[in-house]
């Protein structure tokens, strides 16, 4: 029974203080048992607890023992819905909080915080079953039948707990300390049903949860990125397991693979119990990706003497597979993935037994290498080929709360995009993620996160958190195992960044780096995101992080200082990502969104905390208001809004794939920031929470959402061809023409330009001062279309399509008087002649099959033309091919629109309507129209 709480957005005072109430007050849940565990009877694999009971101190009291003691009555308690959830994740579920309410206009910041500065319990029953020995766990036994060791795995509780199994003590807040640390515990001796029971006995675990302070503890935060929510993301925010194996177990299985074909596991087991000598062996059976077995390699392990429990050795196991099946990065090729099960055995002369076996371990045969090139540039190689990162940063969801079918719809939006790369800050999630990564050929930037008490290092006085004591470097060790334990095997690992804005201290860096050599790491190891400076065990890694984070303009990126497109960027954009009205109406109320064209230097509660340099949109605004003029409504704003966005990230992309092959100082990555937001944010992402694309990501997509392209360069105005590709090769042509606001063309250049497309490359048109030349003619502003054909001749095939507005007055900018966050503007561009453009008509028409046409009847161009998808009057979340187009007077071009057919909301995606669609088509200078849709498909992305 869930709390019917009325809730009108005009009154969320009385809302939020009746929800503070029954949170401390009420116990109204009505309980039905949580789902309790039973282990199955075999030995291998451990067992995910599936859900939990949670409850508040100030509740049920602090009395650990007897709230971990079998029998309690917990119909008062809260309960989670899945394996994991922080406490305000597990209230949204409870129905305690309702997410709609939460993110709308200022009312996540009139919760009070009082209600988490309190411990919390998680507590969830097991059952061991009947195991039909005698359970003499930690005792002797040398292997025999008779051993099955029960252990707790912990994979990182925010951020300090007491773990407790039936009344007693399992480990304490000292040492499971820190979201990121996984550790097994042996429970044998606690559990009720070993062996020795009749296996129904009911086991209780519970686990006392602190405070997350994210300056004191190592957490997941989000420095400025979005408000904090209530509880610090405190909770049991990853899966507890229960493991049994015999007297030896797996504790992790890591791999290494070489092109040849070559393959090593690091199989690490763990003497659990017995004494003297024991022996034994491994073996990994590996299927190939059409499930074909392919090895079954083996390798002897011997523990020696009475060395106690615990004990610890990685066994390598080899083989090398026959003609591999290489795993590429999307762009590249296909993502076949082998799988290995490892199972343990214990010999004595007259027996063996199997004593635990791994999890499927996926793998891809594929390397991956880092460089740093002669100007201290990191570049990247993968299966030897060199790669350009292309990418952004990813969070997690303010709760935490995490969704495979969110997730999976992400990573199509980061590929439709073109990228090929996502970084995680700090924001390592759950094993899923990798998984998907490695399915859909994205490559992965993990690291740990700045700015808070990871970054806490003796010498380091910037950032906000406490500076490590002697404890601190221990749960950083453990952090550091357990990530590498999860991340390794995972084809789709490019680099761990063990620094963000600043490099960790000597200590931390070798233990870091020793954590990660013992997980057989062998991706590459960046000391930092920055280069402020570096260990000397690491040396630089290569990446800048000198900005912008805020609105620059598109000539910004082809200069030569700072952000500008050379070397790898790991953290910069102009700060775009204004989601269109329909996502803005969600989580803006009329005054918010009168706010933010009537009120431009105002700080707003959904760009990032108020002391933050990004609380208003100042720059933004300033530039938006001088470049296209002072807007008039909500809509000419927003209109504005997505000129601007598209404009910011096209460029920025385009510089950077232009100079990638650069002879003076190549581009060799960059991360965008950001690629989404914890919450429904107002900047930094290409697409909103709502997992809906604007400008920002349509703009990207022009960039790098093809695998060839020419793109322009706005400093030295020239044109650059760009393939991606590793394979073709072949002849092309570009047709390049200019155009003014009244239709007239000002100018062609040649009759198709012959160029060869050269893999993995960037190349200038030879062009010499032709497109300057054109620029000349430019009067206000005109448009630069650049159409590439394929084959010579100007016959072929369209492969790529870009129009730029430009205007007649560049950007100029103050270089000297640049921040770490933005590059001021002494003098901007001036588009306003698009407002006063005659009016376009457009045909829009439904094709059949995915597929929408597109026709300019007018005589000027159809400026900005946005596509939607809807459903009645919701508009279903849909990508095209392309959006936001510009369209020559006569011009007709076909559009393709996959249709996700779904919506995201309370932390999932859920079934949307996807009946009776219509497209909804306007522009800068086209009234809206609407047009029926017949059929669309819903192509594969
Ligand atoms: C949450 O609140 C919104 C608006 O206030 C309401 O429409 C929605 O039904 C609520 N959701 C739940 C699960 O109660
Ligand atoms: C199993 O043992 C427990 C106590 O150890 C007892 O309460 C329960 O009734 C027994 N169940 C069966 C099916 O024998
Ligand atoms: C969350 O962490 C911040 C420090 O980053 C701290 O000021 C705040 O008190 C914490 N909130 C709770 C509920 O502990
Ligand atoms: C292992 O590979 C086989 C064959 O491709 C597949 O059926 C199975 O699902 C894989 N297991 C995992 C966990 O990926
Ligand atoms: C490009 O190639 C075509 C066909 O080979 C040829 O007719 C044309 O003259 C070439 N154009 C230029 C500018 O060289």
């Amino acid at each position: 029974m869930a709390p019917s709480l009325s809730y009108s957005p005009t009154t969320p005072q009385f809302f939020l203080h009746h929800l503070f109430l029954l949170i401390l007050a009420t116990p109204f849940l009505a309980s039905t048992a949580a789902a309790a565990l039973s282990l199955p009877p075999s030995l291998g694999q451990p067992s995910t607890i599936p859900s939990w009971k949670i409850q508040s101190s100030t509740t049920v009291g602090d009395d650990a023992v007897a709230l971990s003691s079998p029998g309690l009555d917990t119909s008062s308690w809260y309960e989670t819905k899945g394996s994991k959830a922080t406490l305000v994740a597990a209230l949204l579920e409870s129905g305690v909080y309702n997410d709609t309410a939460l993110f709308f206009s200022d009312n996540l910041a009139k919760v009070d915080q009082s209600a988490f500065q309190v411990p919390w319990f998680y507590r969830a029953e097991f059952g061991v079953g009947s195991v039909g020995g005698n359970g003499t766990g930690g005792g002797g036994g040398n292997g025999s039948t008779t051993t099955r060791v029960y252990q707790l795995k912990t994979n990182g509780i925010s951020s300090r707990a007491d773990v407790f199994v039936n009344g007693e003590l399992v480990v304490g807040k000292d040492v499971q300390a820190g979201a990121y640390t996984g550790r097994s515990y042996d429970i044998t001796g606690k559990v009720l049903g070993n062996g020795g029971g009749n296996g129904t006995e009911s086991n209780v675990l519970l686990i006392k949860v602190y405070p997350t302070d994210y300056n004191r503890d190592f957490a997941l935060g989000f420095v400025d990125w979005n408000p904090y929510p209530p509880d610090n993301g405190t909770g049991v925010w990853r899966d507890v397991q229960i493991a049994q194996t015999g007297a030896v177990g797996i504790e992790d299985v890591s791999v290494k693979t070489e092109l040849s074909g070559e393959v090593k596991f690091g199989v690490d087991v763990r003497r659990w119990a017995s004494s003297g000598d024991l022996e034994g062996e491994v073996e990994c059976t590996i299927l190939d990706p059409q499930g074909q077995a392919v090895g079954k390699p083996q390798a002897p392990f011997k523990f020696v003497g009475d060395e106690g429990n615990g004990q610890q050795q990685k066994v390598v196991v080899e083989t090398k597979i026959s003609d591999p099946q290489i795993w590429w990065p999307k762009q590249w090729g296909a993502q076949p993935l082998y799988n290995a099960t490892c199972t343990v055995s214990t010999s004595s002369p007259s027996s063996k037994e199997v004593s635990d076996t791994s999890s499927p371990v996926r793998f891809g045969i594929r390397t991956v290498s880092s460089s740093l090139n002669a100007h201290d540039d990191i570049l990247f190689t993968v299966n030897n080929h060199p790669f350009q990162a292309l990418g952004a940063g990813y969070t997690s969801d303010i709760f935490l709360r995490f969704s495979p079918s969110k997730l999976r719809a992400q990573f199509q939006l980061v590929l439709d995009m073109g990228l090929n790369t996502v970084r995680l800050e700090g924001k390592q999630e759950h094993a899923e993620l990798y998984t998907l990564a490695d399915e859909m050929g994205i490559m992965l930037m993990a690291g740990w996160e700045c700015c808070d008490k990871w970054e806490g290092w003796t010498y380091n006085d910037e950032g906000s958190g406490l500076k490590w004591t002697d404890a601190d470097y221990g749960i950083a060790n453990a952090s550091m195992r357990h990530e590498a334990a999860l991340m390794q095997s995972h084809p789709s690992m490019l680099a761990f960044l063990v620094g963000s804005d600043f490099w960790p201290d000597d200590r931390a860096t070798d233990i870091y780096v020793a954590a990660l050599r013992a997980h057989d790491w062998d991706v590459p190891i960046v000391s930092s995101a920055s280069q402020r400076g570096f260990p000397v065990a690491l040396g630089n890694g290569g990446m800048k992080m000198e900005g912008p984070y805020d609105w620059v303009p598109p000539i910004y990126w082809t200069d030569t200082r700072l952000g500008a497109a050379f070397g790898f960027g790991s953290e910069l954009g102009a700060g775009v990502g204004t989601p269109e009205i329909e996502s803005l109406s969600r989580f803006l109320n009329d005054a918010d969104l009168q706010d933010l064209w009537q009120s431009p230097n105002k700080g707003l509660y959904h760009m990032s905390t108020s002391v933050s340099a990004f609380y208003t949109r100042e720059i933004y605004n300033e530039a938006l208001w001088a470049r296209y003029g002072a807007p008039t409504s909500l809509d000419d704003y927003l209109q504005k809004v997505q000129m601007a966005d598209y404009e910011a990230t096209r460029a920025q992309f385009d510089a950077f794939v232009l100079r990638w092959s650069d002879i003076e100082r190549p581009a060799t990555g960059l991360i965008y920031w950001m690629l989404n937001n914890a919450w429904p944010s107002l900047h930094w992402n290409l697409f909103d929470y709502y997992l809906r694309a604007a400008g920002s990501y349509y703009g990207v997509k022009a960039a790098i959402g093809r695998s060839e392209s020419v793109v322009y360069d706005y400093r030295a105005r020239e044109l650059h061809l760009v393939y991606r590709g590793l394979v073709a090769e072949g002849r092309r042509s570009v047709a390049v023409e200019l155009m003014d606001t009244k239709g007239v063309v000002l100018g062609t250049i040649g009759h198709g330009i012959n160029a060869t497309a050269t893999p993995n490359s960037s190349h200038k048109l030879p062009l010499g001062t032709q497109v300057p030349d054109l620029l000349e003619k430019i009067q206000d502003v005109a448009f630069l279309r650049v159409l590439l054909k394929d084959g010579e001749g100007t016959g072929g095939k369209v492969l790529s399509r870009n129009v730029y507005w430009l205007s007649a007055r560049e950007d100029v900018l103050d270089w000297d008087a640049s921040t770490w966050y933005h590059t001021p503007v002494t003098s901007f561009a001036n588009f306003t002649a698009l407002n006063g453009m005659d009016k376009a008509e457009v045909d829009v028409s439904g094709k059949g099959g995915g597929k929408v046409g597109l026709e300019n009847k007018g005589s000027v161009p159809a400026v900005f033309l946005r596509l939607g998808l809807y459903s009645g009057d919701n508009e279903v979340r849909a990508t095209w091919s392309e959006n936001y187009v510009t369209l020559w007077p006569g011009e007709s071009v076909e559009l393709d629109v996959a249709v996700h057919g779904d919506d995201y909301e309370g932390g999932e995606v859920v079934a949307g309507g996807a009946g009776g669609l219509e497209v909804r088509v306007s522009g800068k200078n086209v009234d809206a129209k609407r047009v029926k849709l017949d059929s669309v498909d819903a192509p594969e992305l």
